[in-house]
């Protein structure tokens, strides 16, 4: 049987990429989308392999059981969830200006809905002789770019998104700790500067390609059993020069 993965937010974006390239090499996709209508129309535009819809809206709970039941009532296990679904919603207002609110919203999804899909999906994972989890994060959430002076990612004053970003990549060290006796293998990606969606509104959206974003994401999804765990990994990062 083919590798089973689980891909959030793969309507668009980084996560049909993503979705598309892991269905490439032959594993069964599940390309979540909270839409219907978005989310089988980006089945159909992948149009190779074996890539299956289900609706997951991170920030809502019974949804993501749903689309859990259903994988385990087809495929009975979970080899590989990447938590790609995120947002930006404070990018343009000044730092100060920044409300509780708008910290609330992104966390729902780019933190608490990571936690949602993270532990619907541990039961089916621990049933995989391979998991491997991969958090789609960003070097604006990086402690270190963040503390050092004049950084492009402090001078970015992205309050809401950053400490978002921070906050999964604490998620990721725990989860790795927490499921390593499992054999799971936590890690964090960052893609680089992608043009999409979720930065359109930005006059710093890079310009690295869908394919290039995915390199990061796409080979610690595809790990092979014991390589690692813990690790943030893509351009910008110490150990991935080149990606
Ligand atoms: N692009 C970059 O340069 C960059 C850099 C660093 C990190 N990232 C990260 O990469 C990931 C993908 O971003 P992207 O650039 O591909 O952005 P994007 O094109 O805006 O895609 C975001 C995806 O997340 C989905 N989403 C939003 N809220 C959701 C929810 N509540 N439930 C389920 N899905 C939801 C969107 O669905 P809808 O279409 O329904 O809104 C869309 O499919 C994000 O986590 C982002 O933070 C991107």
């Amino acid at each position: 049987m083919s590798e089973i993965a689980l891909v959030t937010g793969a309507n668009k974006g980084l996560g049909h990429e993503i979705a598309r390239q892991l269905a490439e090499r032959g594993m069964t996709v599940y390309l979540g989308a909270r839409d219907e209508t978005r989310g089988r129309e980006a089945v159909a535009a992948i149009g190779t392999g074996d890539v299956r819809f289900v609706r997951l809206d991170v920030t809502d709970p019974v949804s993501v059981d749903d689309a859990v039941r259903t994988i385990g009532a087809e495929c009975g296990r979970l080899d590989v969830l990447v938590n790609n679904a995120g947002i930006a919603g404070e990018i343009g207002t000044e730092v100060l200006a920044i409300t509780a609110d708008q910290l609330r919203a992104t966390y729902e999804v780019n933190v608490l809905g990571v936690v949602t899909v993270t532990s619907a999906c541990v039961p089916l994972l621990r049933k995989s002789e391979n998991g491997r989890i991969v958090n789609m994060s960003s070097r604006l959430g990086s402690l270190t770019a963040l503390s050092t002076p004049d950084s492009r990612q402090r001078s970015r004053g992205a309050l809401a998104y950053s400490s978002s970003k921070a906050a999964l990549n604490v998620l990721t060290l725990l989860y790795a700790e927490a499921l390593r006796e499992d054999g799971i293998q936590v890690n964090a990606a960052t893609p680089g500067r992608v043009p999409t969606d979720i930065n359109a509104a930005t006059p710093w959206r890079g310009d690295r390609t869908l394919a290039d974003g995915a390199v990061a994401p796409v080979h610690l999804a595809t790990l092979a059993p014991g390589t690692m765990t813990g690790q943030f990994r893509g351009p910008g990062t110490d150990e991935s020069p080149g990606w």
